[in-house]
């Protein structure tokens, strides 16, 4: 039996990766992905060869993963419950896409995964494996052994020689889940929500206390609705991600508190930093504002949360998915030109705009004389027609009530 697991090269992992060698018994092969979490791969190969995986697989999949994920999904200005920008929800589908091909390119019949039974993650990889591979075998350790306290986990490790980090030897302080969207902290020290999160939670963005007392500028630059310069420069998908990562941590932008509803059926609380997509959705907005037609951005808002809810659920690969992405990528071709942002102490605001695909005609909306282009008289019909059944219906509740 061979396995390909998804290995971040940390404790729980590598826990799970001996547990499948010596209680499931199988033949590991590692996967590790650079996502733009941050931290050095290479660490993890060591391990993983230490452990005695049979092939280790390191890739850096940071362009993939803003191109033809992040990007697509910021064409919607997608949020979940209103305010999560499903910075893990949007990485699990391409682990699963490469994990699914290693154990094709392997010969391995299933692929493990370190997500508890509890949360959404596991339904995330799940779900986008069976979707790709309906034969592929699922292996979830948390779901299956005895491990069930932290204690138990560090004598496993403890009896397998699997080096345990000084940090690690007491309780976590939080769970981690990061990549080049977003960094995702949950559970210990946040999981009562009426407790204010400690300001050591932060990883990628300064308290806004601490935010520069100037505001600064940022031009992005969008063709068909998806970011391609900053101030003028052009630069790829993570390149582009990166600097308004930069820009926006240093500003104390995109930090968030929420309780949300996980798809298994109870709340958690996290605490989300998402500096460059916030800068991005803003700006994103700010071109559309312009260049979109109303009728074709009312529509794309009213499938949106749909749309994040299928992304957040799990169902990356699924029809109905790629369905309301042909809808949002059919209202980006106009989608095209620049926003200036001002950073300022937490906040994100856009303040001009420009672009040769807008809408907005100075013409139309002037207060000035507007030399014919608009008849003011072509209203008075338009709201007499409109005010038509309004006037009825007031009417007949005025006999009504007698
Ligand atoms: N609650 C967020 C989500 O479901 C973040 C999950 C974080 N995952 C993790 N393994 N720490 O998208
Ligand atoms: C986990 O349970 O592995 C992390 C949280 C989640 O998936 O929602």
């Amino acid at each position: 039996k061979k396995v390909v697991l998804a290995y971040s090269g940390g404790l729980d992992t590598s826990i799970i990766l001996k547990w499948l060698q010596t209680e499931y018994g199988c033949e590991v092969v590692t996967f590790t992905a650079d996502l733009g979490q941050g931290e050095e791969l290479e660490p993890a190969r060591a391990k993983a060869e230490m452990l005695g995986v049979s092939k280790v697989y390191i890739e850096d999949l940071r362009e993939e993963f803003v191109r033809d994920f992040v990007f697509p999904m910021f064409r919607a200005n997608a949020l979940y419950e209103g305010l999560y920008l499903l910075g893990t929800s949007i990485a699990r589908p391409l682990i699963s896409k490469r994990l699914v091909e290693i154990a094709a390119a392997e010969g391995a019949d299933a692929v493990a995964h370190g997500a508890t039974g509890k949360g959404n993650d596991q339904v995330r990889f799940e779900l986008a494996a069976y979707a790709l591979n309906p034969d592929i075998k699922v292996i979830a350790p948390w779901r299956l052994w005895d491990l069930t306290s932290r204690t138990r986990l560090l004598e496993f490790a403890e009896q397998n020689q699997i080096p345990v980090a000084k940090d690690k030897r007491g309780e976590a302080p939080f769970s981690v889940d990061a990549n080049l969207l977003h960094t995702s902290s949950e559970g210990k020290v946040l999981e009562n929500p009426a407790e204010e999160a400690p300001e050591y939670v932060l990883q990628r963005s300064v308290p806004v206390e601490q935010a520069p007392n100037e505001p600064e500028y940022v031009e992005v630059t969008f063709e068909k609705g998806d970011a391609v310069a900053i101030n003028g420069e052009a630069m790829s998908p993570a390149t582009i991600l990166t600097k308004l990562n930069e820009l926006g941590g240093k500003h104390g932008i995109g930090v968030l508190d929420l309780v949300e509803n996980r798809f298994v059926g109870m709340k958690s609380r996290g605490i989300y930093e998402t500096p460059g997509g916030t800068l991005l959705l803003e700006a994103h907005r700010g071109i559309e504002q312009i260049t979109l037609d109303s009728g074709a951005g009312h529509l794309k808002d009213s499938i949106m949360p749909r749309y994040a809810e299928l992304i957040y659920n799990g169902f990356w690969f699924s029809p109905e998915r790629e369905m309301l992405q042909a809808l949002i990528d059919k209202s980006q071709e106009h989608v095209s030109g620049t926003v200036r942002l001002k950073l300022y102490k937490g906040s994100a605001r856009t303040v001009a705009r420009w672009s040769d695909h807008s809408l907005y005609s100075e013409a139309h909306v002037t207060f000035e004389d507007d030399a014919g282009a608009y008849d003011q008289q072509d209203a008075a019909g338009f709201i007499q027609l409109n005010a038509l059944r309004l006037k009825l219906l007031a009417a007949r509740n005025r006999r009504l009530k007698g």
